[in-house]
């Protein structure tokens, strides 16, 4: 199959290429993001292969039906960013990675807890700077503290494991409770009563209209005083106007954030030599007490392979069989 891929990296090109080197598709990597602007690089391609912050809305759909494209192949799992009524109604079928690496999450989302309760970030530059004081690094044992996990899906379940053998006490709330959570001992409360109980609040859910600004200022008032709150899952969860008065009166007392609700023309890119015009995100790395990292939780030598490898034997499974050869969300034909 005639594949272009967008928003290619050197390290999506190394992983794809190797999981193609059987299967033998016409990979063309292409550097620019998937807008409606540049869908038309895809004329000649049955396929697209898309990331995160690749445009796919109605308008991109269109243009990407109208040069020929019949499959949209995603490298995520989340799949907010896709109009699914309009592929739907132009005939594209879309795929997506529903599980690749939960645990790369999970020990991203872990490490950002300990980094921020240890100010292991701050400690860092301290030492390089011979300032070897201790004042302002206090942290708190994690072992006997409630931690909140809001989605116990695969991520989220992953997590609950790691913090369950740190010894914490895990509150969680799904509308789909999992048997296994409640087995480790994990209990399953409304939201407000996680919010409220919780010195750590981890979120674990998908973007989805119902989870838009999940965490705004009333949710935000119902946290405990100093609460630690991490993002890994996706930006818009979290209402930054918010997050950024919860900081400012020390509600929240420590912000962990891998996505960004406006990180779509900031991450997975060098920005180091531009003025950045976004003053939210600028106003957040001001605070010592918030450690954001650029969608990075993913990236994972295991998560890239398993990405690549199935990315790659959809488009197969697909060009021998059609559509009716993968399954599961957000299959659509
Ligand atoms: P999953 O589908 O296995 O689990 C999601 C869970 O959230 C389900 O149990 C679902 O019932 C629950 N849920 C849905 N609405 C909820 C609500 N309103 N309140 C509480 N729980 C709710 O998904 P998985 O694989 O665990 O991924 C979770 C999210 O992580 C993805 O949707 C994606 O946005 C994000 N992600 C982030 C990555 C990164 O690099 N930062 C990489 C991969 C995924």
């Amino acid at each position: 199959m005639r594949v272009a891929v967008f928003s290619t990296k050197p390290y999506d090109r190394d992983f794809l290429s190797t999981a193609n080197e059987a299967a033998g598709h016409e990979l063309t990597f292409l550097e620019s993001r998937l807008l409606p602007q540049t869908a038309r690089l895809a004329a000649g391609a049955e396929a697209v292969c898309a990331f995160v912050n690749d445009d796919l809305g109605a308008p991109t759909l269109t243009a990407l039906a109208d040069v020929g494209v019949r499959v949209v192949a995603l490298r995520s799992a989340g799949f907010n960013h896709v109009d699914v009524a309009a592929a739907r109604q132009l005939g594209l079928t879309v795929v997506r990675v529903p599980e690749y690496s939960p645990h790369a999450v999970a020990e991203h989302t872990v490490g950002l807890i300990l980094a921020l309760n240890r100010k292991i970030h701050r400690a860092y530059n301290r030492v390089r700077e011979h300032n070897f004081a201790l004042t302002g690094l206090l942290g708190f044992d994690l072992h006997g503290r409630t931690v909140g996990i809001v989605g116990t899906g695969k991520i989220g379940m992953c997590v609950a494991r790691i913090l369950t053998g740190f010894g914490c006490r895990v509150l969680a709330a799904d509308p789909y409770p999992s048997d296994e959570a409640r087995a480790l001992g994990i209990e399953y409360v409304p939201l407000k009563e996680l919010l409220a109980e919780a010195h750590v609040v981890t979120l674990h859910c998908p973007l989805t209209p119902d989870t838009h600004h999940l965490i705004d200022s009333e949710r935000i008032a119902q946290m405990r005083e100093g609460v630690m709150l991490i993002n890994t899952s996706r930006g818009a969860l979290v209402d930054t106007h918010a997050v950024i008065g919860g900081l400012k009166r020390g509600h929240i007392g420590y912000l962990g954030l891998d996505v960004y609700e406006e990180e779509t023309d900031l991450f997975f890119e060098d920005l180091s030599d531009h003025v950045l015009g976004d003053d939210e995100f600028s106003r957040l790395n001001t605070f010592p007490n918030v450690l954001v990292t650029g969608h990075q939780a993913f990236f994972t030598e295991e998560a890239l392979h398993n990405i690549a490898g199935t990315t790659v034997a959809q488009l197969t499974a697909i060009e021998r069989a059609g559509p009716d050869a993968v399954t599961g969300p957000p299959r659509v034909c």
